[in-house]
């Protein structure tokens, strides 16, 4: 066989054989990336709902008596009755890692009368440290003669429920706002002023961080708040996309700092009208006060 011929016929090999292979190993990946592609999607969105973060803060404040350096407040807020694992198994494991002084409760715990994994979560908080709590709208939403069940529930487990009031831990006080859902919004502004008066560092609870003018001006030192699920669904480098009670969503997460006042915002464990978090993992906080 001449020697052209030969080359011609690897030619033909090539120019037939390599699209061939191209061909079946392209439709492999397709078929590996159609397969591939919901399960990594499913597994992204369920980690963002499911897998909690603790966040510690040190927060440094010049009114805070030297006594309480280092005193460490652990933070839950918006539950919304959700579970995480087999009798809050999640937020257990979590839970017990932290050494804590005081546990604040910034509300809706409750979410359309529903209390059961609200009330485990309540049991395993109390055996930790002194609790209070405060309301949140949710805890009110539909009955609220439920959440005064749930109420009755939480002051047997003897947990420290804040209704328009304050209460001493020496020179430090902790005081708890009820939300305005069902007594409106300017009895809830007349209160924040009222309870500001008391002497001592300040430390408020409340449920709506977008009261943070109302709060700084009311002279509180550090208020702990929740509400805004850290924006549900927060785009990188841009931030949450909003929340409900704030136009321009300022108060979303984290430390703000408004005059005197400095104000912690969780994002909260649960949801409620929108049910996926992006960005966004549910969150225990952990805040150690640091006298300047
Ligand atoms: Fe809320």
């Amino acid at each position: 066989m001449k020697k052209t011929v030969i080359k011609n016929m690897c030619r033909l090999h090539i120019y037939i054989g390599l699209p061939l292979i191209v061909l079946i190993e392209a439709m492999a990946f397709r078929t590996l990336f159609t397969i591939s592609l919901p399960i990594i999607t499913f597994l992204v969105l369920f980690l963002q709902n499911e897998w909690i973060k603790i966040t510690n803060y040190k927060l440094e404040h010049e009114n805070l008596p030297v006594d309480y350096n280092g005193f460490k407040v652990l933070q839950i807020s918006d539950l919304h009755n959700r579970r995480f694992g087999r009798n809050q198994k999640k937020i257990w494991k979590k839970l017990e890692k932290i050494e804590a002084d005081i546990i604040v409760v910034t509300g809706d715990t409750l979410e359309e009368n529903y209390d059961r994994w609200s009330r485990i979560l309540i049991e395993m908080l109390v055996k930790k440290a002194p609790t209070y709590y405060v309301t949140g709208n949710h805890d009110y939403d539909v009955c609220h003669i439920f959440y005064h069940k749930f109420e009755k529930f939480m002051i047997e487990k003897g947990v420290h429920i804040l209704k328009n009031e304050c209460t001493g831990l020496g020179c430090m006080k902790i005081i708890g706002i009820d939300d305005h859902k069902l007594e409106g919004k300017e009895l809830f502004k007349e209160r924040v002023d009222e309870l500001g008066k008391e002497e001592g560092f300040k430390i408020l609870l409340s449920h709506r961080p977008e009261f943070a003018k109302e709060y700084s001006n009311a002279g509180y030192d550090v208020v702990f708040a929740g509400h805004a699920h850290g924006g549900q669904v927060r785009i990188p480098f841009i931030g949450g996309l909003g929340a409900p009670g704030q136009i321009l969503p300022r108060y979303l997460e984290g430390i703000k700092t408004i005059g005197d006042t400095k104000m912690v915002i969780s994002r909260g464990l649960g949801d409620s009208l929108v049910t996926q978090r992006f960005f966004n993992r549910p969150e225990i906080v952990v805040t150690e006060l640091i006298a300047k």
